[in-house]
């Protein structure tokens, strides 16, 4: 009996994240924008996404680009106006694309009307709105909460005389979602766009919206190591993942739910048992709390399969899985697994069981681009410099073609291209038939046309050596996926698992329709998709 969530479009459809800043400019300034998102649809619609996610448009001091918030319900000018949002939905609900915004509810900007009047005095009606502490006794921080960006987690304030709690940038107060005025305030801003026609939210950090009520000093983490950011020397117990903070969850669904077929993402960094909590008690939380398990996996093959089986055991019933594969805050797959395992990496992620989520870009196989210490603009980087967190390396343009700025843009790029730039763009890839672009085309495609794919089944058939062999299968037939995580050859003798079929798609686009015998070799960095041909489907 298939899930209620199964024929859902969030279900089936393949995710594609957007930085906004980083994907097309229309209006030669060197950001990118709205128009240029619209520009681009088609690539989009001929990819085969079905919705897209974009990364903050609000207006913003952009201290942590976008993700500090000064008005929930605008468009900041940088990316274009409210006219051109309206028709970025229009354009892509024409195109039969979905449209995903990321929320952002933890904190605001300090330059939000509501933080400023916070801030204004201690008698403020919106005072209580953010975590306002009095100093310990001592003078210093409440407690020791750290900023995952480096230092404290409390700010300062001479003029009042208090702290105000911050998980990010001394910027980006945290809102106080134990104020229900706090709560209606940001379901309000949900009806409001959710009533321009946006198909649901990717939420920013839900998992730490609501914190101790008590703020009790979060215990060191034994397993800290210099080199490790410096908020990692202590676990988060008390400032985040609070139980209550699934009722708020419940309740954001709630207002998804007022509204026909949207969708609640929530942005969370736990271990697989904590992660799932946020499905909610009887499924009425988030439908997809992301699973980014795949963005620090070790890639080896036992690895990858243990970590499959235990996201899958640990799914309550009903729940529907989802898989990321890259964001604009972790290291690009191109560059975590190295560029012939990009393409092993795409066929793992479009033939796991549940909604696939593609970072821009990562089509093409982009890198991490090598960023100079001068042309740094992440202020996680600036504020916990050289140990490898800065995330513009995954933020450079968008690569499209060999012009100077790579079609990206008639100025100069925010960040630096990638020196690759000339070769490795949609352009050059479009028209190579065994291009990495056109691995992901026919990879969707292939998730579409076969139901095993998109609905199946997981079952796992073995794990041995740097094989990764699987099954996805439903009552009317299975396929089966054969993926070497290394640079040599293998083979996987038919009768142990039972193949039949041919060869649906190989990673390297160049085996498609070759009858599977008695053995399936496999070559160095190759994964194959094996099932019925086409013409025995029915
Ligand atoms: C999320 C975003 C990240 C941002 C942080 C603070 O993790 O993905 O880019 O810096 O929240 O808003």
């Amino acid at each position: 009996m298939p899930s209620p969530a199964i024929t859902s479009w969030w279900a089936l459809g393949v995710l594609y994240q957007i930085y906004p800043r980083s994907f097309q400019d229309a209006d030669g300034d060197g950001v990118g924008d709205l128009k240029g998102i619209i520009a681009r649809l088609p690539y989009l619609v001929d990819l085969g996404v079905d919705a897209i996610w974009l990364s903050p448009i609000f207006p913003s001091p952009m201290a942590d680009f976008g993700y500090d918030i000064a008005d929930y319900v605008g468009i900041d000018p940088l990316f274009g106006t409210m006219d051109d949002f309206d028709a970025l939905v229009a354009a892509a609900h024409g195109a039969g694309l979905k449209l995903i915004l990321d929320l952002v509810p933890n904190h605001t900007s300090d330059q939000h009307p509501w933080f400023i009047e916070s801030r204004s005095s201690r008698d403020n009606p919106k005072r209580d709105w953010y975590l306002w502490r009095d100093p310990a006794p001592d003078g210093g921080p409440p407690n020791n909460w750290l900023s995952e960006f480096g230092g404290s987690g409390w700010q300062y304030d001479e003029r009042t005389q208090q702290y105000h709690y911050h998980a990010f940038l001394a910027q980006q107060p945290d809102l106080n979602w134990r104020n229900p005025d706090v709560r209606a305030a940001v379901y309000q801003v949900m009806r409001f766009w959710l009533r321009k026609g946006v198909d649901g939210f990717r939420v920013d950090v839900i998992w730490h919206l609501i914190k101790d009520d008590q703020f009790r000093d979060n215990p060191p983490n034994p397993d800290f190591r210099p080199g490790m950011p410096p908020h990692a020397a202590l676990h988060p117990v008390y400032s985040a993942d609070r139980p209550e903070t699934l009722q708020v969850v419940a309740e954001m669904r709630r207002v998804i739910d007022e509204f026909d077929a949207r969708v609640l993402i929530g942005e969370i960094y736990l271990p697989i048992e904590r992660l799932v909590a946020y499905y909610g008690e009887g499924l009425a939380g988030a439908q997809l709390p992301f699973n980014f398990a795949l963005l620090s996996a070790p890639w080896h093959a036992r690895t990858l399969a243990a970590l499959i089986e235990r996201y899958e055991a640990a799914l309550p019933p009903g729940a529907w899985p989802n898989w990321v594969l890259g964001n604009h805050d972790r290291p690009r797959v191109a560059s975590r697994v190295g560029p012939a395992q990009a393409r092993v990496a795409a066929m793992l992620l479009l033939t796991l069981r549940g909604t696939p989520t593609m970072y821009y870009g990562d089509e093409i196989g982009m890198q991490q681009v090598p960023i100079a210490p001068d042309q740094v603009r992440d202020p996680f980087e600036k504020n916990v410099p050289g140990i490898g967190v800065g995330r513009d390396g995954c933020r450079t343009p968008m690569q499209w073609d060999a012009t100077e700025h790579a079609g990206f843009s008639s100025a100069e790029p925010w960040l630096p291209l990638a020196a690759d730039s000339a070769q490795e763009n949609v352009a050059n890839l479009n028209p190579d038939a065994q291009s990495i672009l056109n691995l992901y085309r026919a990879l969707i495609a292939l998730r579409k046309r076969l139901p095993q794919l998109a609905h199946g089944d997981y079952a796992p058939l073995a794990a041995d050596g740097d094989l990764l062999l699987y099954r996805r299968h439903d009552a009317e037939g299975s396929v089966l996926i054969a993926l070497n995580l290394g640079a040599e050859p293998v083979s996987v003798v038919s009768e142990t698992i039972g193949l039949d079929g041919e060869i649906l798609l190989s990673t390297a686009m160049d085996r498609g329709g070759e009858r599977v015998g008695s053995e399936l070799s496999l070559r160095g960095h190759e994964g194959v998709i094996v099932g019925p041909a086409p013409d025995d489907v029915v």
